[in-house]
């Protein structure tokens, strides 16, 4: 796994999200009551961006069509064959970080 610097925690208020990109993905980064979560920030539907949609409940909403994850697991509500990649996110100090797999050059 590569850690890769996301910023500051500060950036995202608690009960709300951020886009990031990182490794050349984009993230949707989300501060809840749990901690911080990480989920693939285009939705599998038509790559609306989960990081502007409501979050309740541990749950996303997309923006666009109103496909919902779950943002501990990324798997969305309804169909279990859909889900979205999930990734793990670390605080040190003030910074936040993402694990992401190693890139291969
Ligand atoms: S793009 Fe997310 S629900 Fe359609």
């Amino acid at each position: 796994m590569e850690k890769v610097l996301l910023g500051l925690a500060a950036d995202i208020p608690l009960g709300t999200a951020r886009e990031f990109v990182a490794n050349g993905r984009v993230l949707a980064v989300f501060a809840t009551n749990s901690g911080y979560m990480a989920l693939d920030g285009l939705c599998a539907h038509a790559g609306g961006p989960l990081a502007k949609g409501k979050i309740q409940g541990g749950v996303v909403t997309c923006p666009w069509h109103g496909w919902q994850y779950e943002l501990s697991t990324g798997r969305h509500c309804l169909s279990a064959g859909v889900s979205q990649a999930c990734f793990t996110v670390v605080l040190e100090e003030d910074q936040l970080y993402v694990l992401m797999p190693a890139t291969v050059d």
